[in-house]
């Protein structure tokens, strides 16, 4: 049972790959969400996985909420791993993620890190052409190396990581706390008003302006996943001026 997060995409994609190599259900941690008692049962020799993007070297809120919404029943004996998807490092967030898990009764077997294009767009920007391709080259050819070690229930620690991973993660957080604020997001004249923004929101932190159909943002929830900004079919989203005119990610499968 492997259960995922993904707002653009990319650990959608490798999450699909990893459980079709090693045959086991995979589970969107926003539909499990909505359950109000979400309890799960390995079967015999099942393994439970969770997968994620890093967000500010840290673990994403909702996956948060998921863990500790949830009842896992599991044999004496499992293989628990953890895969988080990241643009550059994934500093201490695996760490905080086994933290999570084991404060839940899990204990984490392997922790894979897949390092592919960031879509912090406030911050980076998409790349095109070659170093795009060569950058998703290379990712698959990680998630395909991490679905091998989970398929052999390898225990292990599959990271590339800068030293004193916990330092730029507690520098982090405050930064990510201020960037949080959601007044930044604002739309142009090319927004339709289409609703998608609102409908996709994985923690339902955007609202249609009933007077003219345009988003806003409203809730504190907004965890700046960037899934409204990179699926505007108008590409109307923006973040202050940073991400003004730079191109939007898309995931392309196959
Ligand atoms: C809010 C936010 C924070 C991020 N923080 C980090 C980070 O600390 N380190 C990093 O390497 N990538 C970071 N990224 C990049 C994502 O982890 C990466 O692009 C991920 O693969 C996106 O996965 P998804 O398409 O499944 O949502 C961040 C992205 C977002 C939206």
């Amino acid at each position: 049972m492997l259960f995922y997060f993904s707002a653009t995409g990319i650990t959608k994609k490798w999450a699909h790959l990893i459980a079709d190599r090693i045959g086991e259900p995979v589970l969107d941690i926003e539909t499990e969400l909505k359950k109000d008692n979400p309890e799960y049962a390995l079967k015999d020799d099942e393994r439970i996985g969770f997968m994620c993007p890093v967000y500010f070297g840290d673990v994403p809120e909702i996956v948060r909420q998921f863990v500790e919404k949830i009842h896992v029943r599991t044999g004496e004996q499992y293989y628990c791993y953890i895969a988080m998807t990241y643009g550059s490092d994934s500093f201490y967030a695996p760490n905080r993620f086994m933290h999570l898990l084991l404060r839940h009764g899990l204990t984490t077997s392997a922790v894979f890190g897949i390092r592919g294009i960031d879509t912090f767009l406030p911050m980076f920007t998409i790349p095109t052409g070659s170093k795009r391709a060569q950058i998703e080259e290379r990712a698959g050819v990680e998630a395909a190396f991490v679905a091998e070690q989970i398929f052999d229930r390898t225990v292990t620690t599959h990271l590339k990581r800068a030293p004193f991973p916990w330092l730029t993660t507690a520098c982090m957080t405050p930064v990510y706390a201020m960037m949080k604020n959601t007044r930044n997001f604002h739309v142009s004249e090319s927004c339709t008003g289409c609703g998608l923004c609102e409908r996709n929101c994985p923690v339902h932190a955007i609202k249609l302006d009933p007077a003219n159909q345009q988003p806003q943002w409203v809730l504190s929830k907004c965890m700046l996943c960037m899934r409204c900004l990179h699926n505007c079919p108008a590409e109307a989203i923006d973040y202050g001026r940073s991400t003004v005119g730079k191109l939007r990610y898309r995931v392309i499968d196959g």
